[in-house]
């Protein structure tokens, strides 16, 4: 089966500063994946390398089996590859509304619709002609999310979405999530809280400094060792 995301042996770098030293991930259609690891060891870089904020100095990325280089953001998009960035950058000054049509830029065809966004997460709609910035952090999630699905994609990239929410939160945002992926959407989470990664993942990587060092399925680790890989 072609991988909807490959990364083989990823190097990358911010200026002369290099962050990644040997990264590879596979994701196929329908996974649910967990990349972890402790604060600064690379993992929003990964990210970053795929839409080619950060350069690739070594190695291969391939969107559906294509090799990519460099990409944009966008490319990522229309490749069907849709990222909730960490800190979720809702754009100040817009509409809920227009926060979520944003993301429908790329003009890929699927079941996503504003109205379907709502429809997964009311609240939304509830707030569809106020600020997307005036909202809780929890909602604010949702409309990164809802935002990211706009453009249909195959495989949704999370980067730490449980940041800053409430317990309670974090459970429905896990809830969510885990209906997302038995429609079929694949996920890769980047997480650090424990609760939302056993929720959502299925297969787990393990990032230290830079580079990928453990993977393997989430059933297999106990919550000790779990533990040790996050910094929470
Ligand atoms: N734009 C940048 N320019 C230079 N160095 C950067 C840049 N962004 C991140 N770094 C450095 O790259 C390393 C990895 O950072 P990264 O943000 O990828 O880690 P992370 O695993 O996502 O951490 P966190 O869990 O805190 O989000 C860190 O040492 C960081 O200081
Ligand atoms: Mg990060």
């Amino acid at each position: 089966m072609t991988a909807l995301l490959e990364l083989e042996d990823v190097h990358s770098a911010y200026g002369s500063a290099r962050v990644l030293h040997g990264v590879s991930i596979r994701v196929d259609k329908g996974d649910r994946v967990a990349l972890i690891g402790r604060n600064g060891v690379g993992k929003t870089t990964v990210v970053n390398t795929c839409i080619g904020a950060a350069r690739l100095t070594r190695g291969q990325i391939r969107y559906m089996g294509r090799t990519q280089s460099p990409i944009r953001a966008y490319g990522a998009a229309r490749s069907g590859i849709s990222i909730v960035p960490q800190g979720r950058r809702i754009v100040p000054g817009l509409t809920v509304r227009e926060n979520l049509l944003l993301g429908a830029a790329t003009g890929r065809r699927g079941p996503w619709s504003v109205d379907a966004v709502f429809g997964m997460y009311p609240i939304l709609r509830e707030r569809a002609d106020g600020l997307g910035t005036a909202m809780s952090g929890g909602q604010q999630q949702m409309l990164a999310i809802g935002r990211a699905l706009m453009s249909n994609p195959d495989l949704l990239i999370l980067d730490e979405p449980s940041e800053g929410l409430a317990p309670v939160v974090v459970d429905e945002l896990g809830l969510s999530l885990r209906r997302l992926a038995d429609q079929g959407t694949a996920i890769l989470l980047i997480e650090q809280n424990f609760g939302l990664i056993r929720a959502v993942g299925d297969r787990h990587y393990v990032m230290s400094k830079g580079a990928v060092v453990e993977e393997g399925h989430l059933a297999s680790l106990t919550n000790e060792e779990l533990k040790k890989h996050v910094s929470v």
